[in-house]
């Protein structure tokens, strides 16, 4: 079978990939359901459905935390049946795979390994740098832009990129994502209310409600256990507990991007002032964030289309420009890996 490229942009809560053989980007769920501990029990978009309803028997895993890979095995198998499933696995293709830039060089090669050691037998493996690939997803001239900010909020980090002249310079990797927002706002509804709700109808309070553009008033019925009588009932949840509970996670999200701003030096500065901050990654869908950021932070603030496929479409342009591909990727084997960093 002839050969193919794929891009990944292996996120937190979904896997992204870009197939250059059918053109075509596909993206996943990145769980995988276990029974009794030992026998996978399905994979992706079908088993993160599975989580809280369940029974005891079978376990939802997540195979990354924060954006590092903490189940390698899992993680292996999930991606190399999500590439089967796809009939879309040809053995000895190349990989070019997005990676957050502030993780330990270990975190990094997990990446890296699990992609050539994986069962997809990979020629080769390529990395770009994630604000690269966010960058060129949205359509920024990279190599000519001398200063861009783009805050890339997703499942489980918000990772915050300046770039200039085609070049990182500054990067951070906050620990804060979708997941803290769905748990910030499950622990508010049980504190307030004592009401007990999971994870998956926190992420729907969050994403029914326009959380920072909307009336206070408007109510959302969800379904969860009383914590004083213990039995399962509905109730009906405030936006207005949804945004304070959102609130602090996101505050620190916000302190994060003002110090980046002061540590960029001022000629890259005054590039990002006249622009504004690019938002990226799923969380940016959130209708409202946007505004609520220009208002804290003081600048533009940008939402990108289809902001959780931003990296996998940079991807996708990098794989297709042989001038993108040769300039923004590298192997963890070159011998002047070092050097480049
Ligand atoms: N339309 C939407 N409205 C609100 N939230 C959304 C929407 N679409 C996706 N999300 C949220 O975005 C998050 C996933 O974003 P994304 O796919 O960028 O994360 P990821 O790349 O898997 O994670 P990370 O980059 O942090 O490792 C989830 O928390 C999900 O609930
Ligand atoms: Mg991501």
């Amino acid at each position: 079978m002839a050969r193919n490229i794929y891009g990944l942009d292996l996120g937190t809560y979904e896997i992204k990939v870009f197939d250059k053989k059918k053109d075509r980007i596909w993206r996943e769920k990145n769980v995988i359901a276990m029974k009794d501990k030992r026998y996978i029990f399905s994979i992706g978009d079908e088993a993160y459905e599975m989580y809280e309803k369940a029974p005891d028997n079978i376990q939802v895993v997540f195979p990354m935390k924060n954006g590092v890979i903490t189940h390698f095995d899992d993680m292996q198998y999930l991606l190399g049946n999500l590439l089967k499933t796809d009939r879309q696995f040809s053995r000895g293709s190349e990989y070019v795979i997005a990676v957050p830039t502030d993780v330990t060089e270990v975190e990094k090669k997990a990446f890296y390994d699990l992609v050539l050691h994986s069962e997809a037998k990979a020629k080769s493996v390529r990395i770009v740098e994630r604000g690269l690939a966010d960058a060129i997803g949205f359509g920024a001239d990279i190599m000519n832009e001398k200063g861009l900010f783009i805050a890339n909020f997703g499942g489980g980090t918000t990772e915050l990129s300046v770039l200039s002249y085609g070049g990182l310079v500054l990067n951070r990797l906050v620990k804060i994502g979708g997941e803290h927002f769905d748990s910030a706002v499950a622990s508010l509804v049980r504190h307030n209310e004592e009401f007990l709700i999971g994870r998956l109808t926190a992420e729907r309070l969050r994403r029914e409600f326009g959380v920072f553009d909307e009336d206070t008033g408007r109510r959302f019925t969800v379904f969860g256990r009383d914590l004083l009588t213990g039995v399962p009932s509905q109730m009906d949840v405030r936006i207005s507990l949804v945004r304070a509970a959102m609130k602090e996670p996101l505050e620190e999200c916000v302190r994060a991007i003002r110090s980046m701003i002061d540590r960029t030096p001022p000629d890259v500065r005054r590039g990002i002032e006249a622009k504004g901050i690019y938002l990226t990654g799923g969380i940016a869908n959130l209708r409202g964030l946007s505004t609520y950021l220009e208002e804290s932070i003081g600048l533009p603030v940008t939402t990108v289309p289809d902001p959780e496929l931003c990296a996998v479409k940079g991807l996708q342009k990098i794989i297709l420009s042989k001038a993108y591909y040769k300039k923004l990727t590298y192997s963890m084997l070159d011998e002047d890996y070092r050097w480049l960093r």
